[in-house]
């Protein structure tokens, strides 16, 4: 082979084996997951997201969650997340096929949220968690999502998803706080994060 036939192989193959690793490998490997059946429900996992937690994760997206939450739980033999209750199993790739961007984040300033609603099913909750953190964890550095909310008069009855908060923070006499739109759906969104289904490459580890 003369020099130029050995650089142009040498180039090709550079190029072909990172393709192979970075493309062909994880579309042949991934790619075609689809849900499994629950053998003991029957129904087929993981489910869809629901309604309006399809819009709430882009909120999630937009508002950079991300940066300080994972979603990923590991194998007991990386670490310790099964001990934290993060989950019962580790998280595969099954996990995320419906989510087109997967948010696994790669710091954990704040706690790992791929099991956050089955811990926390109370929409107020949430609501309180994110209008204002420090009522929750008062020595958290979780910012604030005031504008995911809004002050509006009370008009007859109170609204049923008013914040219900009492100190400085709570609105004047008259008035209520309540999530707008965006906050309703990131909060569906949240309730939604339950990979507590079976799946059969990812069994729960023996106690
Ligand atoms: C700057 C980092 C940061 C960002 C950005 C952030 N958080 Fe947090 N979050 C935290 C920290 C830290 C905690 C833990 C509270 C504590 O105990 O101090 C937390 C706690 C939480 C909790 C409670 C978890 C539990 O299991 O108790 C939820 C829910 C939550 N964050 C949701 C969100 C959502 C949704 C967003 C985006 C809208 C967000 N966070 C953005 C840092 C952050």
């Amino acid at each position: 082979m003369n020099r130029l036939g050995k650089l142009v192989f040498g180039v090709f193959a550079a190029f072909g084996i990172a393709w192979t690793g970075l493309v062909a490998y994880p579309i042949l490997t991934f790619a075609g997951l689809k849900q499994a059946t629950d053998e003991a429900s029957g129904d087929l996992v993981p489910p869809p997201k629901p309604g309006v937690a399809e819009q709430g994760y882009h909120v999630y997206a937009a508002n950079g969650c991300v940066y300080c939450h994972s979603q990923y739980v590991r194998d007991p033999a990386e670490g310790a997340d099964i001990d934290r209750k993060w989950g019962k199993r580790r998280t595969v790739a099954r996990d995320y096929i419906f989510d087109r961007h997967v948010f696994l984040g790669n710091s954990r300033s704040g706690a790992d949220l791929t099991n956050l609603g089955v811990r926390q099913t109370d929409a107020q909750w949430y609501y309180r968690e994110l209008y204002s953190p420090r009522l929750v964890h008062p020595e958290t550095t979780m910012p604030a999502y005031r504008w995911l909310f809004r002050t509006q008069k009370i008009s007859g009855q109170a609204s049923d998803d008013a914040l219900k908060i009492e100190g400085p923070e709570s609105p004047a006499a008259g008035f209520e706080i309540v999530p707008t739109a965006q906050g309703k759906a990131l909060v569906a969104y949240l309730l939604s994060l339950k990979r507590d289904y079976p799946l059969p490459e990812a069994p729960e580890p023996a106690q």
